[in-house]
């Protein structure tokens, strides 16, 4: 019973990886499920592909490692974010699709709230901002738009859950009702200073409290599966939203620590200890995880395209066939030309939040061609964290800020990406052996839980380094390039 089965539910793709006793990958499934996208800027999930792929790697991710579910002491649960879903306590159907966490269908009511003031309260009560991306607005829709929602909240007859939550919701066959305080921390409906869902955001939006879920640590008894799933009944003890499973995965357990998470968006979270900053940069606070009924709490700055920018160059100019291409089509790119892309294809998130830009590219001649144009996607991602970092070191000063930026995530794979990194923001970028961080946060916090993995400190020294990238560029040309970028963002910028 040493093995942790560890559940990452993404945007595009549920997985389930296996751990052994020693926090190694045993066996891993992972299956991608259909996005739905009902008008521009709305974007969907069917709640029975969420749940169908989750049930489904974690036997697939069994079976590939040859282990029963006797062999498994705890499953820790990590999930894409903000996004909502609503269902019915009796039946268990949700009744409307999941509204995914990039959804900016609530935008008109955001606005509403900012013109009468009310951001000043969200920020100061739950960290965010008055932004469609949270799920607060996303649930007053559903109840707004579904016929007979709104009686039946009232009377306590529906569900309100993050992705954690409805998948424990299923799992538990519907005996517990949970989430974890790093999820609660995005819906935009959580007081995170006092701990608790806030009464005066819930009552403005017209959620009914008894809708929601109770919140639990991040290491924590949220319920055990049915026995007809997986064999046995298996306790659940780890949860966290994943950006927050990341920063546990890379250990970041030190105020001052930091990480960044390239997947489709990048997400970076610098742990802030027991301070609760609040940002003069339009930087989210946000709690990094709660252990032992204690929130350590996070400075968060998000970018909505880091690893998508490929995917463009892949599908939508065709320019390369694989990932894996770009960086040596970057190589070759001409150094006499100075391209800047700017990815705001739904807009721009931190530090900017302008939903209505949309991309740029600035600097083109007669001569550009693919390999520039894969050069000035890769350098957009070094760009975007640097603002973030800029951000950051504004907000909080900690003496000399960030010594090293810990990174994570399937762009790191890219050697020059990383080196690129490390130039622009003139700082080391340190990328582990374990690259699997997120999954390995939520195993961490279920194995801790169930005593099979080590205390935070020990698991803190644990962490192990694959490279680490030294800033090579001198200090004139990344300020000069740096100048550069932000001219361009201040050129695409709608306000
Ligand atoms: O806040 C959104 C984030 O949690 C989504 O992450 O990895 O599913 O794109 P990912």
């Amino acid at each position: 019973m040493t093995h942790i089965l560890a559940i990452d539910q993404g945007t595009t793709s549920s997985r389930a990886i296996l751990f052994d006793g020693e926090r190694r990958i045993k066996a891993m499934a992972q299956e991608e499920f259909p996005q739905h996208f009902p008008r521009s800027g709305w974007v969907e999930h069917d709640p029975a592909d969420i749940w169908s792929t989750t049930a489904s790697t974690c036997r697939g991710a069994m079976e590939r490692a040859g282990v029963r579910a006797e062999d498994i002491a705890a499953i820790g649960i990590t999930n894409q974010r903000e996004t909502t879903l609503v269902w019915d306590r009796e039946t268990g159907e949700a009744i409307h699709n999941a509204i995914v966490w990039q959804d900016r269908r609530t935008a008109a009511f955001c606005e509403e709230l900012r013109a009468e003031g009310f951001e000043a309260e969200i920020t100061a009560r739950t960290g965010l901002l008055a932004d469609p991306y949270f799920s607060g607005t996303k649930a007053r829709y559903i109840l707004e738009s579904v016929d007979g929602a709104r009686q039946k909240a009232a009377e306590g007859k529906l569900a309100f859950g993050t992705v954690d939550t409805y998948l424990i919701w299923k799992l538990t066959g519907g005996a517990a009702h949970v989430t974890d305080a790093t999820n609660a921390a995005r819906t935009m409906l959580y007081n995170i200073r006092e701990g608790q869902w806030d009464e005066v955001i819930c009552d403005r939006l017209g959620i009914p409290l008894s809708m929601l879920p109770e919140v639990k640590d991040c290491a924590a008894e949220f319920g055990t599966t049915r026995a007809d799933l997986f064999g046995r009944e298996l306790p659940i003890l780890g949860v966290a939203g994943d950006q927050q499973a990341a920063t546990i995965g890379q250990a970041c357990f030190k105020p001052g620590m930091l990480k960044s998470t390239y997947g489709t968006g990048c997400f970076a979270l610098l742990n802030t200890g027991d301070t609760l900053v609040e940002s003069q940069n339009r930087l989210l606070g946000t709690i990094a995880y709660q252990l032992d009924g204690t929130p350590t709490y996070a400075l968060e700055g998000a970018i909505f395209i880091a690893g998508a920018v490929v995917q463009w160059l892949r599908d939508g100019l065709k320019i390369i066939r694989d990932a894996a291409e770009t960086q040596p089509l970057a190589e070759r790119a001409d150094d006499n030309q100075e391209l800047y892309l700017v990815p705001a294809f739904t807009g721009l998130g931190a530090p900017y939040w302008d939903a209505e830009a949309r991309g740029a590219i600035y600097g083109l001649t007669r001569n550009t061609g693919p390999a520039e144009l894969a050069r000035a996607a890769l350098e957009s991602v070094g760009f975007q964290t640097r603002d973030l970092l800029e951000a950051m070191q504004a907000d909080w000063q900690i003496d000399g800020g960030p010594e090293v930026l810990r990174v994570d995530g399937g762009m790191t794979a890219s050697d020059w990406t990383m080196q690129f990194l490390s130039d622009i923001i003139g700082a080391p970028v340190d990328r582990p052996v374990i690259r699997e961080t997120t999954a390995l946060g939520a195993a961490w916090l279920a194995g801790m839980k169930a005593g099979v993995y080590p205390g935070v400190e020990d698991f803190g020294e644990l962490w192990e380094r694959d490279t680490r990238f030294e800033a090579r560029m001198d200090a004139g040309t990344r300020e000069r390039r740096y100048a550069g970028w932000k001219d361009a963002v201040g050129r695409t910028l709608t306000a």
